[in-house]
């Protein structure tokens, strides 16, 4: 059985769609152990408590240095114990220290097809308004495996959308979520429980 903690930031909906393909069968062999925010007003808190999933605040503002937060974050991520930890919109800089305690075990989903629209300043709606303004005629989302880089780790799905003339940032957003990010997040957390995968060089394959 994996297990899973998932850091959150915002309304979540990428946990939803975890928490439903758990619930569905979608994704088997997993427990979502825990939920962690940086932020205590992240209706994903909220989504979490609603299914009695044990969920804490982890603030950088609550700590006198970005030290003692990184510390924090490692210490309560720790405590569960987890197989498995996965970035779903989630807005902290993962401290070195983490990545390295959890190689290759931290992965994260990014709203473009990276190489494209990624690394650092480009997250939530600032990936959709470049995308729109570099007038690109697909987009869609990545899920890859965390390294110390920005949005640089080994990839191991995508799924493209395609971006419609007159689309706003917030409606290429919407499209970007429902038709890429809630399920290739499910579905590469179900490859991983299900020992799917294997990375070499750097390099994803299925096995
Ligand atoms: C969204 O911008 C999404 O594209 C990205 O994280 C943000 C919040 O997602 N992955 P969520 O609703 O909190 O899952």
């Amino acid at each position: 059985m994996l297990k899973v903690v998932v850091l959150v930031s915002g309304g979540g909906t990428n946990l939803q769609a975890i928490l439903d393909a758990v619930d569905s069968g979608a994704i088997t062999n997993t427990e979502i152990v825990g939920v962690i925010s940086n932020n205590k007003n992240a209706y994903a808190l909220q989504r979490a408590e609603e299914k009695g999933i044990p969920n804490v605040c982890v603030s950088p503002k609550a700590f006198a240095s970005r030290a003692e937060f990184n510390q924090a974050l490692l210490d309560t991520v720790d405590q569960f114990q987890a197989d498995l930890l996965v970035l779903a919109g989630f807005l902290v800089v993962i401290p070195e220290m983490m990545i390295e305690a959890y190689r290759n075990r931290i992965i994260n989903i990014h709203p473009s097809l990276i190489p494209s629209f990624c690394g650092k300043g480009f997250y939530g709606l600032k990936v959709h308004d470049a995308v729109l303004a570099r007038g690109v005629k697909v987009t869609g989302a990545t899920v890859h495996f965390v390294d110390a880089g920005t949005d640089t780790g080994p990839i191991i799905l995508q799924k493209a959308v395609k971006v419609k003339d007159g689309d706003t940032s917030k409606e290429l957003q919407r499209r970007v979520m429902e038709k890429a990010e809630w399920k290739i997040l499910p579905e590469a957390i179900n490859l991983i429980a299900n020992d799917k995968i294997t990375v070499t060089d750097g390099i994803v394959s299925l096995k």
